[in-house]
């Protein structure tokens, strides 16, 4: 443990697309490329979900003696693997088979039941985390991630000391100085990003006593929320900075609305300067639709900014994928009187209240005889998977619902086939889907919130650049059948509207560039600040 090696750890329950339950693991995979490709020493840490990681995305170089932790009176051991993923990210592998090897990440349904020992499970996750920092070399920051990796800073703390390591010179992640850096009672920076405050990682207080954690942190200061263990809330007690996933998120959730309970936490910590907003982005190389590999046609255009006169080739990509897509679900292309083509509705979700698919399911039937197809891929709640299932079943010649799966091949059929992309959302911290069917040259439907807002420009405002889609002020399902309806009209009526729009939509690149750029002088401001 003589000395830091490495610039930044990623710590998270994630990565794309090794392993993926929705958009962290599509962040946990993308940002570390990006900032290693800008020459900052990356590695991220994930569990070994054997069951699921395929084998071939993976090179397992080295693998490292046993480390031990005590779960109350029981002692667990788990191996540490480093190796590549995609044979280019540096990755280290936490080995527990117990814990880890089962069939779904958080749990059936993309963890709409959640495994009840899931709070062990990240447990593991931080101590494993922290038991390959001691082997490898402590990295001078550890980002970690959302509730499942709210623990880390806890453990980080317990295990190098309080006092944090700091550095003056600028450059010293790219100059690689870390490694002569001594580490001796020092412990690396700790930057925690929240991308969803709706799940905080939430258990009895007792459960305090079998984590493997110093009971100092059963404190309203670190973990203890109301009588309750509260894994999120530690997360950001303990980390030097705070960061979430949206500009607009960020200020929602110092709001009662949308703070879950931690808006007086996130206002006090925003005060304080040490909570950002930072918008995601996508992996604009995997989000294609010029090299996609899953769709039946890619798109021929060469240029990255698109022009009306290239709506022709954005109509045929359309045309060619919805057709190879509706022979795939065996949905019959339907068309109305005039013999114009019902719009395609795509929804790619995880079927959770906060996403709005119930609202959008029953704004169909504010109209006599909805004129859309629909295509929903998406797993979650049971009653929302229900629903969904049995509307297809009612309505074969309009609605096609893939329900309680994870399926990436469709996923992309989707985006590259719909007109109309759909994700009215309540609530939404940054929302990758959208930037994606975008890319996709899709028209969004989509709530008012959160990263939405940040990344649809609105049709129905005035001032909107360059619209790209609606946005719904409070999803309800008139609301949501409003927003249709405006769509809808445009579509059929003002054609010349709608090609704007696709382009608009086409023309939206949401990549990491910028993004990590905030990201990384966050990394050299945490380490030069104490
Ligand atoms: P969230 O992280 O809240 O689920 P995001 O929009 O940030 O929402 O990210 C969702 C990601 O998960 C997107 O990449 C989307 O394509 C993908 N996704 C969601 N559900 C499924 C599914 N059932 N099958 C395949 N991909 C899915
Ligand atoms: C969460 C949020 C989503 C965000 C993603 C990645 O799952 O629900 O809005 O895009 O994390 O940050």
């Amino acid at each position: 443990m003589g000395e830091f090696n490495g610039d930044i750890w990623f710590v998270g329950a994630e990565m794309a697309p090794l392993v993926k339950a929705g958009g962290l693991g599509d962040v946990m995979g993308s940002l570390p490329k990006v900032l290693l490709k800008a020459g900052i020493n990356v590695r991220v840490v994930i569990p070994y979900y054997k069951n699921i990681i395929p084998k071939n995305l993976i090179t397992i170089k080295e693998a490292y003696p046993a480390g031990k932790v005590n779960f109350g009176e029981i002692p667990f051991e788990f191996g540490i693997k480093t190796g590549f993923a995609e044979g280019e990210i540096p990755i280290v592998l936490i080995e527990q088979n117990h814990f880890f090897n089962r069939e779904d990440v958080y749990g059936p349904h993309s963890g709409a039941c959640g495994y009840k020992d899931n709070l062990w499970r990240y447990a593991m996750l931080a101590h494993g985390a922290a038991y390959a920092m001691k082997i490898l070399g402590i990295p001078l920051v550890v980002h970690t991630h959302d509730w499942s990796g709210g623990l880390v800073p806890a453990v980080i703390r317990q295990t190098f000391g309080n006092k944090k390591v700091q550095i003056e010179t600028e450059g010293v992640l790219k100059a690689k100085l870390s490694r002569h850096i001594n580490a001796k009672g020092l412990r690396p920076a700790v930057v925690f990003t929240v991308h969803n405050l709706g799940y905080q990682g939430v258990y009895g207080i007792d459960d305090f006593y079998d984590i493997g954690i110093d009971f100092k942190y059963n404190s309203s200061s670190a973990y203890e929320h109301f009588g309750t263990l509260n894994s999120l809330k530690g997360g950001i007690k303990l980390s030097d900075a705070v960061t979430t996933v949206s500009p607009a998120y960020a200020n929602e959730i110092t709001t009662p609305g949308f703070g879950f309970g931690l808006d007086g936490e996130l206002k006090n910590l925003r005060n304080e300067g040490r909570l950002k907003g930072i918008l995601n982005g996508i992996d604009l190389d995997y989000w294609n639709p010029k090299a996609d590999k899953f769709i039946s046609r890619n798109l021929n255009l060469k240029e990255e900014r698109y022009r009306l006169k290239d709506y022709e080739d954005w109509k045929d990509f359309k045309l060619a994928n919805k057709k190879a897509l509706f022979s795939e679900i065996s949905l019959p292309p339907k068309k109305d009187k005039n013999g114009r083509p019902f719009p395609l509705v795509g929804i790619v979700s995880r079927l959770t209240e906060e996403k709005g698919i119930d609202e959008f399911l029953d704004s169909l039937f504010k109209w006599n005889d909805f004129p859309f197809q629909v295509v929903i891929l998406g797993s979650g709640k049971d009653y929302i998977e229900k629903k969904a299932a049995y509307l297809a079943e009612l309505y074969r010649d309009r609605i096609y619902a893939q329900t309680g799966r994870y399926d990436e091949a469709l996923s992309h059929k989707i985006y590259a086939a719909a007109d109309i992309f759909a994700m009215p959302s309540k609530f939404e911290p940054c929302g990758l889907s959208q930037m994606i069917a975008m890319r996709y040259g899709c028209v969004i439907l989509a709530g008012d919130t959160g990263g939405l807002h940040d990344t649809v420009s609105d049709i129905t405002d005035r001032h909107a650049k360059e619209p790209s889609g609606v946005l719904i002020k409070h999803i309800d399902a008139n609301a949501v059948s409003w927003g249709l309806n405006e769509l809808y009209n445009i579509y059929i009526n003002e054609g010349e509207k709608w090609r704007n729009i696709v382009i608009n939509s086409a023309n939206k690149h949401f990549g990491w560039d910028d993004s990590a750029k905030v990201y990384e002088n966050l990394y050299y401001d945490v380490l030069k600040k104490n």
